[in-house]
């Protein structure tokens, strides 16, 4: 495994507002990529990365939570409802927060890294990072969503 470099936006930006492309296949590759997004995500103590991120244009994502990990590839949100205001960073944007506004509950779907569809139903702080995760698939940051900026 390995702990890959995550592209920053105050240097990258340009490359962070790219749209991922859709797994076709799920190659040996493709899981080492996983494994080293996990390594990569904790050792940046950060609870969820995506592909882009990391350099890699795939509609890939990884989220850890007090629920678990969650490996998402081709992910997609197929139900939202409510809302919650609450503090979001990034691990592209360091040292930064600010107030988002998101759905409280969230079901998605996605593909296992065995190819297998599963599906997460999701409130708060995960229904929180699937939003963010698969924002970044289709070039979105979080910033284009803050309501409030928070200063220390
Ligand atoms: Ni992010």
């Amino acid at each position: 495994m390995a702990i890959l470099k995550i592209v920053k936006k105050d240097t990258d930006e340009a490359f962070l507002r790219k749209k991922s492309r859709p797994v076709e296949q799920i190659t040996p590759r493709i899981r080492t990529l996983l494994d080293d997004m996990v390594e990569t995500m904790r050792y940046a103590n950060g609870c969820g990365l995506a592909g882009v991120q990391v350099g890699v244009l795939r509609r890939i994502v990884v989220i850890e939570t007090d629920e678990g990990l969650f490996e998402m590839i081709n992910p997609r949100i197929i139900a939202m409802a409510g809302e919650q205001e609450s503090e979001e960073g990034c691990l592209s944007l360091p040292g930064e927060w600010g107030i988002t506004k998101r759905p409280m509950y969230v079901t998605a779907r996605a593909l296992n890294r065995d190819g297998e569809e599963y599906e997460i139903v999701a409130e708060g702080l995960l229904a929180k990072a699937i939003c963010h995760e698969l924002d970044h698939l289709d070039g979105v940051l979080y910033t284009d969503k803050v309501i409030r900026k928070i200063e220390d």
